[in-house]
């Protein structure tokens, strides 16, 4: 089933928050989802560590030499496997990214973000040379934005990003407290307290992105749409 990789050449670009978010909504789905922890300061192992009741599995063991049989194990079973990567290259990252059917690139929009964007596409580009010509799908997602407005450096990078034929996810995940809140209190959006400001936009927001991944990932299995992932 389909794996999930969320990387970035850049740290705190926002990709554990990427990987929680969506894991945890695709899970609210009803999905059977694992998200495998392959950072070395196990934000996700920390997390799970909680008093959650959520059904979501995080799996924290591994290293540079048994991350594909890992990603391999848990594919085999379940519905969706998310991998959370640290923002450095290394063996590691690369390894895990030749087991994407996806590779999700959280990009904050700032002037300085989207020559990371280039960058962290051309890293899939050199793995994909090492994959005798294997595409490796990839879309950049827009993090951190603002819900009301579209900032003029956020239009810039989309059309920059347009004009490159980068691939974006249409879903922006916006700036919300909810998403900080549920790695301070470690628990899911919907366990958190009603009182967080924006919960119910944050929620939908998680579950606009998880149904787009989904609409993806079926698109790709039908053998429609064939262009879907680039
Ligand atoms: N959509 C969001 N809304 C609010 N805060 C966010 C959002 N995305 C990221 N953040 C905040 O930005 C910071 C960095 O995010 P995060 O830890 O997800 O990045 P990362 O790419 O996983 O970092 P690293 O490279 O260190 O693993 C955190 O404080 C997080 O709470
Ligand atoms: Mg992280």
């Amino acid at each position: 089933m389909p794996v999930i990789v969320t990387a970035s050449s850049k740290g705190g670009a926002g990709k554990s928050t990427l990987t929680l978010v969506l894991a945890q909504a695709l899970d609210a789905l009803g999905a059977s989802v694992t998200v495998i922890d392959a950072d070395p300061n196990r934000p996700l192992v920390r997390w799970r560590g909680g008093k959650s009741a959520s059904t979501l599995e995080v799996v924290g063991d591994v290293t540079e030499s048994n991350i594909i049989k890992v990603i391999r194990e848990h594919s085999a079973t379940r519905q969706f496997v998310l991998v959370d990567l640290e923002g450095t290259a290394n063996r590691l990252v690369s390894r895990a990214v030749t087991q994407a059917d996806l590779v999700l690139i959280p990009l904050q929009a700032s002037a300085l973000d989207s020559n990371e964007a280039s960058r962290a596409v051309g890293l899939i580009r050199e793995e994909e040379e090492t994959l005798e010509g294997r595409v490796i799908p990839y879309r950049i997602i827009m993090t951190r934005t603002n819900p009301l407005i579209t900032t003029k450096i956020e239009s810039g990078i989309y059309q920059a990003l347009a004009d490159a034929k980068v691939n974006l996810m249409k879903t922006r995940l916006h700036e919300r407290q909810a998403y900080k809140a549920i790695f301070v209190r470690r628990l899911t959006l919907s366990e958190l307290d009603q009182s967080i400001n924006g919960l119910e936009a944050a929620k939908d927001n998680a579950e606009r992105l998880a149904e787009e991944i989904v609409e993806m990932i079926t698109a790709k299995q039908a053998g429609e749409l064939k262009n879907v992932y680039g």
